[in-house]
């Protein structure tokens, strides 16, 4: 198969990640998660107590973010630290959105991805994937999902992970992420032009994989 890339964008919980994964590994592509690197942004900002674009940047330039793919998954790692779990905690979901609007942050994160994606064929799930990050997408998909099932997915995945979550307000804060990342001046969520809208609302993954994977095979 040709070096093929893929575009997935869409709000919080819509499926991106667990969709691209699938298929990244069944077609052979590499995949990347960059919503955990704005994620990782947000731990540094955390830990270093900073909303300063600079101090960000320059951390993780001497702590590169990078991607370790092993049998329990993909681990995100800032320099030699596992920040897998750290990323995904309620502190850095709450803060991500503010750390990702900030414009020096995102030209740093976008030029990091497209360096990745200049290395091979790759599957890309975030926001701006489609619009700004890889324009030139071979396909590109626009995943979405009613606000109260991405909410019920996310609170079963929690619950499966033994971490302790209400409802409505996952709900809640699902619903002020997206609406954070859609408002927002520098690259807001949003469906490119030629992006397929797919709704996965009671669709199982393995109908969205397959949907994605035929239009791929099909390029
Ligand atoms: O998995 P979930 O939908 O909770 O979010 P994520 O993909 O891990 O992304 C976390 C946050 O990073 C989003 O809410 C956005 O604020 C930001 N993000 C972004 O701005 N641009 C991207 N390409 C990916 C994520
Ligand atoms: O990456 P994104 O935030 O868009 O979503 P995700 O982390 O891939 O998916 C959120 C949760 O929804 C996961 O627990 C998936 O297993 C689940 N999911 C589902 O139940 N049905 C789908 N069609 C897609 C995802």
């Amino acid at each position: 198969m040709k070096k093929i890339q893929i575009a997935i964008d869409g709000p919080a919980s819509s499926g991106k990640s667990t969709v691209a994964k699938i298929v990244a590994q069944d077609l052979g592509l590499i995949y990347l998660d960059t919503g955990a690197m704005y994620r990782a942004a947000t731990s540094v900002a955390l830990l270093k107590q900073t909303k300063a674009p600079q101090e960000i940047i320059s951390y993780i330039k001497e702590n590169p973010i990078s991607f370790k793919n092993t049998k329990q998954g993909q681990l995100v790692f800032l320099g030699s630290k596992d920040v897998t779990s750290l990323i995904r905690t309620n502190e850095v979901t709450n803060h991500v959105s503010f750390v990702a609007a900030l414009a020096e942050i995102r030209t740093f994160l976008v030029a990091e991805q497209q360096r990745i994606a200049a290395e091979g064929g790759i599957i890309m799930d975030g926001r701006d994937i489609g619009t700004v990050v890889l324009p030139q997408a071979d396909l590109k998909i626009f995943l979405v999902a009613s606000v109260d099932e991405r909410a019920k997915r996310r609170y079963k995945e929690n619950k499966l992970k033994g971490i302790p979550t209400e409802l409505e307000k996952l709900k809640a804060e699902i619903a002020e992420r997206d609406r954070k990342d859609s408002t927002r001046a520098n690259s807001p969520l949003k469906q490119a032009t030629d992006a397929l809208l797919l709704d996965s609302t009671g669709k199982s993954i393995q109908e969205i994989v397959q949907f994605i994977e035929q239009k791929a095979q099909a390029l």
